[in-house]
């Protein structure tokens, strides 16, 4: 059977490699992961019990119950300083990443571009290839905390450009990009007249007073940016699949049609525990914010008593995007003697775009257990 070109067509992923050659290996120290290491907090696994319970069993309607984006509106309004109608603006999706898709499927015909942040999550590849857009990537410098700029999107700008991803607090990167940063790209939008879509999981996991600033809450970027966000890591909810996007009812509708074909609505239960995510005690995610702090202090501190690495302390996120040009091999061979020799799985730079050669991701979502032991492998490797 021949399989279509869309299938064909998707990236080999840098991840899932480094995964599939720590099985070869015993007793491996895993630091490749994107996944909170917390369980979802009690009261939210509690209301999903009891959501099944009372009957939440069946389908919803396409663009989700009415009460949890009902209460998206409420928190988009505390949170991002952004107002919606619950009726017209907003779509529940499975995770941030059928969000994501869907909003290209909306948006993008076959050889439209979209530009992309490089490096960036690697999955935004896979959601333009298969709608048949062109991935145009805009290179995020070490020098700028890896925050993308205006200026390098403006590089990359043609007459074909047709959306923008930007996503801030960033993965691969960690990096954070500052309001006047965004409110320069907006006016690329307007400028060039294409929409931006603004991934942003990570607004919460942002540390030492540096601030979220969602581009979609300035009025007159409104028609202009579609607002992309999830349950996955603020609550600890990855395999929860619950996700959202927002954004002007033009392009918000056709999303919750097309959303009908795909999956017809999110698990029913799962809708449930997120309202109660929303309007339960935020307690669990400020400890956890705070503890995610102290692993990514634990973490750049000692990578920073390495010879040939060097790292910044990212703003936001959990993942520190490690300086490893003093090693002299390239990411994805360093990444693959790192655990050939001491059983460290990280992720090579590369498997996030051109520009995350020479880069190491390491996540800090992992336990400090784990941090602890992986630093004391490299340490006795490298020192
Ligand atoms: C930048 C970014 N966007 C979106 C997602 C997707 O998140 P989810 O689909 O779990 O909501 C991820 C997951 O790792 C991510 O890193």
């Amino acid at each position: 059977m021949k399989i279509s070109n869309r299938a064909l067509s998707g990236p080999a992923s840098g991840i899932r490699h480094m995964f599939e050659l720590a099985k070869n290996y015993d007793n491996v120290v895993n630091l490749c992961i994107g996944e909170p290491g917390f369980g979802t907090p009690n009261n939210i696994i509690e209301s999903a019990c009891e959501a099944l319970h009372q009957g939440h069993t069946k389908y919803t309607s396409n663009a989700g119950v009415l009460e949890l984006r009902q209460a998206l509106t409420e928190k988009l309004a505390k949170d991002n300083n952004i107002f919606v109608d619950p009726l017209k603006n907003i779509v529940v999706t499975t995770g941030a990443g059928e969000a994501l898709m869907l909003s290209m499927l909306t948006l993008v015909n076959a050889g439209d571009e979209v530009i992309i942040p490089d490096p960036c999550w690697p999955n935004y590849y896979g959601h333009i290839g298969i709608a048949e857009g062109v991935a145009v990537p805009a290179t995020s410098y070490e020098k700028d905390g890896f925050a993308l700029t205006a200026e390098a999107i403006e590089k990359v700008i043609t007459d074909k450009t047709k959306v923008l991803i930007i996503n801030s607090p960033s993965n691969p990167t960690g990096a954070v990009i500052e309001r006047d940063e965004l409110l320069k790209i907006g006016a690329l939008a307007k400028k060039y007249d294409f929409m931006i879509v603004s991934d942003e999981p990570y607004e919460k996991l942002i540390y030492d007073g540096n601030e979220h600033f969602s581009l979609g809450s300035v009025e007159d970027m409104k028609d202009y940016v579609i607002t992309v966000n999830s349950f996955s890591k603020t609550y600890s909810m990855t395999g929860w699949r619950v996700g959202y996007a927002v954004g002007p009812e033009s392009v918000i509708q056709p999303m919750v049609k097309l959303q009908e074909n795909l999956s017809s609505c999110v698990n029913s239960a799962a809708q449930q525990a997120c309202i109660e995510a929303l309007s339960g005690p935020q307690s669990a995610v400020d400890e956890m914010v705070a503890e995610y702090k102290n692993r990514r202090d634990l973490l750049v501190n000692g990578i920073n008593e390495l010879p040939g690495f060097s790292c910044m302390a990212p703003k936001g996120a959990f993942y520190a995007f490690v300086n490893i040009q003093g090693l002299g091999v390239d990411s994805a061979r360093a990444a693959e003697q790192i655990l050939e020799e001491i059983q460290v799985v990280l992720t090579p730079g590369s498997a996030f775009g051109k520009a995350g050669e020479g880069y190491l991701r390491i996540s800090f979502a992992s336990s400090t257990e784990d941090i602890e032991e992986a630093l004391k492998r490299l340490k006795k490797h490298f020192i």
